[in-house]
């Protein structure tokens, strides 16, 4: 197991030496490392069995260390960052050539993002370099809200997990690229879109993306549990299933099925609240003695739409 902590000296001096700490974010937890340093950058990929295809976030404290990673800033890209940052959004952005071609998987552009979490700004305040930084979950797998997912998960293979909570958004960020200086969604995620078309006004959605080359890693597959997850409407359920069955409900529980086999997203259905429990009661019904979960729509409004793109890309076919 790794240690864990909540001194952000501990996670420097590893960090500095060019080892991997899990960090906490308000999306959910990373898995960092110096993002100008090649051979720490190649361990993220190797410790996450991650395909080298597959590009990472890098994560600063300040506007003005933003900058200096990227070419352009869009006048509706800066309009976002003022707006949201330290927050769940991620810029798609030209890089510069500071940052490695590692980082990026070969691709122009950098998705550069400030969180918002107290403890981890501290951390990036105090470092003379920005943070790479992907889910802290094996590929494929559900990404971690909490210090104790992390430690199941990738506790062998990383020193120190910088502990600051439970991610209170609960998915990860939206990352925002641009066409001819117009927004484009490549990914929903932790900030609504709504509140992105209140700063700048209608934006493009493209986020089912495995084709996409703007975002290569956005696979179908990715957020899955180990059990079979089927996502329906509510009125597809059956009354008896065959097979033991969790369920992954909205704000309701269902009648006649015993309730520690369901878990309700937001009794009052709050779609923050929603999100922020979306990773972890996946999880726990992953835990459960059966043998499918099956989840619900959610409506789509809100992080809505983030927690439905989540469940559709976990769901295998029936
Ligand atoms: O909330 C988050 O964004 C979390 C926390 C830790 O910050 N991070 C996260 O990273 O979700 P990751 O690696 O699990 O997902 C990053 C996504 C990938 O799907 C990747 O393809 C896309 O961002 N991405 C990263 N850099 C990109 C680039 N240069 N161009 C296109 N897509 C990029
Ligand atoms: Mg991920």
């Amino acid at each position: 197991m790794a240690i864990t902590g909540t001194d952000i000296n501990v996670a420097k001096e590893f960090l500095t030496k060019g080892e991997l700490v899990a960090i906490p974010t308000e999306t959910v937890y990373g898995l960092a490392g110096n993002a100008l340093n090649d051979s720490a950058v190649l361990s993220i990929f190797e410790v996450k069995n991650r395909p080298a295809f597959d590009p990472l976030i890098i994560h600063t404290d300040s506007l003005e260390k933003a900058v200096e990673f990227v070419n352009e800033f869009p006048e509706k890209a800066l309009l976002l960052a003022k707006h949201f940052w330290p927050g769940p959004l991620t810029l798609l952005l030209p890089k510069k050539q500071i940052i490695p071609d590692l980082v990026t998987s070969g691709l122009d552009n950098v998705a550069v993002r400030i969180p918002n979490h107290p403890l981890l700004l501290a951390l990036l305040r105090s470092l003379p370099f920005p943070l790479a930084a992907p889910s802290a979950n094996p590929f494929g797998y559900i990404s971690p809200t909490n210090a104790a997912h992390v430690n199941a998960q990738l506790g062998e293979k990383i020193p120190y997990i910088l502990n600051g909570g439970e991610s209170e958004v609960g998915i990860e960020s939206t990352i925002v690229g641009f066409e001819n200086d117009e927004p484009v969604v490549y990914r929903l995620g932790g900030l609504a879109v709504e509140d992105i078309e209140a700063i700048v006004g209608k934006v493009k959605l493209m986020p089912h993306s495995s084709s996409n080359p703007k975002a290569p890693g956005m696979l179908k597959s990715h957020y899955a549990p180990r059990k079979p997850l089927y996502f329906n409407h509510r009125g597809a359920f059956l009354a008896s299933e065959e097979m033991l069955t969790g369920y992954l409900l909205f704000d309701e529980y269902l009648e006649n099925i015993d309730r520690k086999y369901q878990r309700i997203l937001s009794k009052t259905g709050d779609m923050k609240e929603a999100a922020h429990n979306l990773f972890a009661y996946l999880r726990e019904l992953d835990m459960l003695p059966i043998q499918q979960i099956r989840a619900e729509f959610v409506p789509m409004n809100g992080l809505g739409l983030a927690i439905n793109d989540r469940l559709q890309r976990a769901a295998a076919r029936e």
